[in-house]
């Protein structure tokens, strides 16, 4: 596209209309409170079963107007659409992005390269669901004849963190007879940990790769095909793709494979039957909801597995036909962008109130920093603008006495999601359950404390030592947004990761950057591979800098102590 038709962002007059507006300041949230009695109900919207407000900004309506101007002038809708049409937006692979296609109805037609994808994504969600409910009922049996206890996905990156997190986030609905591990490191350690009280005949392996080319998860996969074969004691790691020996019949029982890739599956020894398809218009880190949600919907079931689509397509259909000025995931991406590129925020916290999402923003980090960490626009031109935040954060209340000392009287600016819930699981009851309003106690004074600070005039009125008055003062004046839920069920998740979702693009279609690819892995991972040798054998890698050349000096002398 021609410059004079996608001019530079920071040329714009909708950027530049921003950068004034900011430049004039903006009053503090106190202020801004006082004068408009009204704020906390205008700036909140409902999406699906959230509720969202985004009052403690550091906004007006000045700035909303041009934060949607801006999206308008870079072209969020048109892409937005284009999107869920099935169109190749992901330009660096010359690929449709088409997560919303998994959870879309029966019924519905989505098309990539002249072919409607729906009937597949329903067929492999129907043979999970089978699958899963052998898996549950105890009728799928493992080589020795005894039934399937344990479930162990290995994968990493997208095929980890998603149904890592969701597993964690839906406990409570988990079959809690069956026992589930999440395998990702290579660190042999992990796969040791996840399998030493196993037993091998009770034990389904579920290999969860994209590609079924990365390293970590092949290597995770054939040690843990060798735990199993060993146990069996039928010949170790052989295998012929005719699954003939005993081994192999072992291998049909005990391993299943989530991936795109049907060839490295096949030659890896696992039964075709076994395997679960998904399609390269899935990207890794929006694939939890597809094929690689196996291991998760054999722990919540097929019924909950569902509701859980249900919510990810609420959200996305809000996102779809919700006007701007009260659609969720444009706000939180064009906030973003205000912090971002006109405060110079160079992070964003994520701060979930349930134990039960311990893993969310660890799913968010791949979510959103392989998304939108990138350098190049989509046609290859540097950006001159910032693009993702360091996204980071872990539940409530634990960081109120960690690291929230830094949000609250730090130096930076850090905008931040809280994440919270009017109701605990149903599960909990009587003193736990009457537990969940300090929780939620402590939810609501954050964002209070955070905004509205404590002047140095309230700190003496307390009687406060002069001399500590400056140490004992809240600015204040921290921006944060609330998101507010009945409950944390299946359906809510499902809602919660497709805001984030749509998030993400809004802020990667602003920075003009492919938010689809993921170049920035590949370096390390082909260095990973030269270097190997030399820690293995003592092998020259030729032209390794002299700076690693040392440190693997280092490491073998270390090895060999
Ligand atoms: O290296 C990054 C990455 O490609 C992620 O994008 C992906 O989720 C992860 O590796 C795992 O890839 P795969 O599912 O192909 O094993």
């Amino acid at each position: 596209m021609a410059e004079s038709e996608f001019p530079k962002l920071t040329h714009r007059p909708q950027w530049t209309a921003l950068a004034d507006h900011r430049a004039e300041g903006q009053p503090h949230l106190r202020e801004l409170f006082a004068a408009d009695p009204g704020r906390a109900q205008r700036y909140a919207v409902r999406a699906g079963d959230l509720y969202l407000d985004y009052s403690k900004h550091l906004i007006t309506d000045e700035t909303l107007a041009l934060l949607q101007e801006l999206a308008t002038a870079t072209g969020v809708f048109a892409l937005r659409d284009a999107m869920f049409r099935g169109e190749k937006i992901n330009v660096t692979e010359r690929r449709a992005v088409l997560h919303t296609a998994l959870r879309a109805p029966r019924d519905a037609v989505i098309e990539v390269d002249g072919e409607n994808v729906v009937p597949k994504v329903h067929a492999v969600l129907d043979k999970m669901a089978g699958f899963a409910d052998r898996i549950r009922s105890g009728e799928w049996l493992g080589h020795t004849g005894k039934r399937i206890r344990n479930v162990v996905n290995i994968g990493i990156g997208g095929s980890d963190l998603g149904p890592a997190m969701a597993y964690e986030v839906l406990r409570p609905y988990t079959a809690r007879e069956l026992t589930f591990r999440f395998v990702s490191n290579v660190d042999g350690a992990d796969l040791h940990e996840a399998t030493r009280d196993l037993d091998p005949a009770e034990t389904l392996f579920i290999v969860a790769s994209k590609t079924f080319t990365t390293i970590e998860t092949i290597t995770n996969a054939t040690s843990a095909r060798s735990w199993l074969l060993k146990a069996f004691d039928d010949g170790g790691t052989s295998h012929s793709s005719e699954f003939e020996n005993g081994g192999e019949k072992a291998v049909a029982k005990h391993f299943v494979a989530l991936s795109t890739n049907g060839e490295k599956v096949t030659g890896f020894g696992i039964d075709p039957d076994n395997m679960f398809e998904f399609w390269d218009w899935v990207g890794g880190r929006y694939s939890y909801d597809s094929a690689i949600g196996l291991s998760l919907m054999i722990a919540i079931g097929p019924g909950r597995f569902r509701e859980m689509l249900d919510g990810f397509r609420l959200m996305d259909d809000h996102f779809r036909t919700a006007p701007a000025e009260a659609n969720a995931p444009l706000l939180l991406g064009l906030l973003g962008i205000w912090y971002g590129n006109f405060y110079d925020a160079q992070s964003h916290a994520v701060l979930p109130y349930s134990h039960y999402l311990s893993k969310f923003t660890a799913y968010l980090q791949q979510l959103d920093m392989e998304s939108n960490g990138k350098s190049v626009q989509r046609g290859g031109e540097p950006v001159e603008w910032q693009t993702g935040p360091v996204v980071w954060g872990t539940p409530g209340t634990n960081g109120q006495h960690a690291y929230y000392q830094l949000i609250h009287q730090g130096t930076r600016l850090i905008p931040a999601d809280f994440i919270g819930f009017a109701r605990p699981v149903g599960e909990l009851s009587g003193e736990l359950k009457a537990q969940h309003d300090l929780l939620m106690a402590n939810f609501f004074a954050q964002t209070q404390a955070l905004a509205f600070g404590k002047t140095a005039e309230e700190v003496r009125a307390e009687g406060v030592p002069e001399e500590q008055v400056a140490h004992r003062t809240f600015r204040g004046d921290h921006p944060t947004t609330t998101i507010l839920a009945g409950e944390l069920t299946p359906s809510v998740l499902g809602q919660l990761i497709a805001l984030y979702e749509h998030k993400v693009f809004v802020q990667g279609a602003v920075w003009n950057i492919d938010s689809f690819d993921q170049w920035g892995v590949e370096l390390g991972k082909v260095l990973a591979k030269r270097v190997e040798p030399a820690l293995t054998q003592g092998a020259d890698v030729p032209g390794l800098d002299p700076s690693t050349t040392a440190l693997v000096a280092a490491y073998r002398t270390l090895k060999n102590a």
